[in-house]
């Protein structure tokens, strides 16, 4: 039986495993462990696995500002896919972003990975009429660009 449940600190290991087998072209920001740490620092309670028997297959996290929530880095071990966990796991944040208020949840697809359609699909989503834009940041100690006098 899977039980979706919060991330706690032991499943650092396997949740990076899941995530890099499902997204190895991921950018070095986008790294298993920066990422948790930031999650944990940030609102922990937004992050959640699935767990089979103790064994974690899957995860997702979620996030929430009050004006939408957002899904990102949701993952199924290949081991484990179309066996209801993915969607276990999106019932599961969805359910928590609507008792907080949220109206809408937002998540993007990266280019090239279509195949995620089907899935988002079957569980009611719908491509919004949108161009999705990013600003990357640059680490508080990197050079600025422009020499400061
Ligand atoms: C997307 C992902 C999380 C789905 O997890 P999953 O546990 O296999 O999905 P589920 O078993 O809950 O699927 C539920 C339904 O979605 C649909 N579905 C799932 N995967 C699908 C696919 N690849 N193509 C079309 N429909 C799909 C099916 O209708 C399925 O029900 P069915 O198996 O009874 O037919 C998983 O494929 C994965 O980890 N992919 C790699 C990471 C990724 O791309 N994440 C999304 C980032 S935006």
């Amino acid at each position: 039986m899977v039980l979706v449940r919060p991330f706690v600190l032991e499943d650092e290991a396997a949740v990076a495993a899941i995530w890099e087998e499902a997204f190895p072209a991921d950018p070095p920001r986008n790294a298993p462990r920066g990422l948790i740490e930031r999650k944990l620092a940030r609102d922990s309670e937004l992050f959640w696995v699935a767990d089979e028997g103790g064994r974690v297959v899957g995860a997702v996290v979620a996030g929430y500002d009050g004006v939408r929530g957002w899904l990102y880095h949701l993952a199924v071990a290949s081991s484990h896919r179309r066996r209801g966990i993915g969607a276990a796991l999106v019932e599961h944040a969805v359910d928590t972003l609507r008792s907080l208020g949220c109206v809408k949840v937002n998540l993007q697809v990266r280019r090239g990975n279509d195949s995620v359609r089907g899935f988002y699909e079957a569980l009611g989503w719908v491509e919004d009429p949108v161009m999705s834009m990013g600003l990357l940041l640059e680490p508080p100690d990197a050079s600025p660009r422009v020499p400061v006098t």
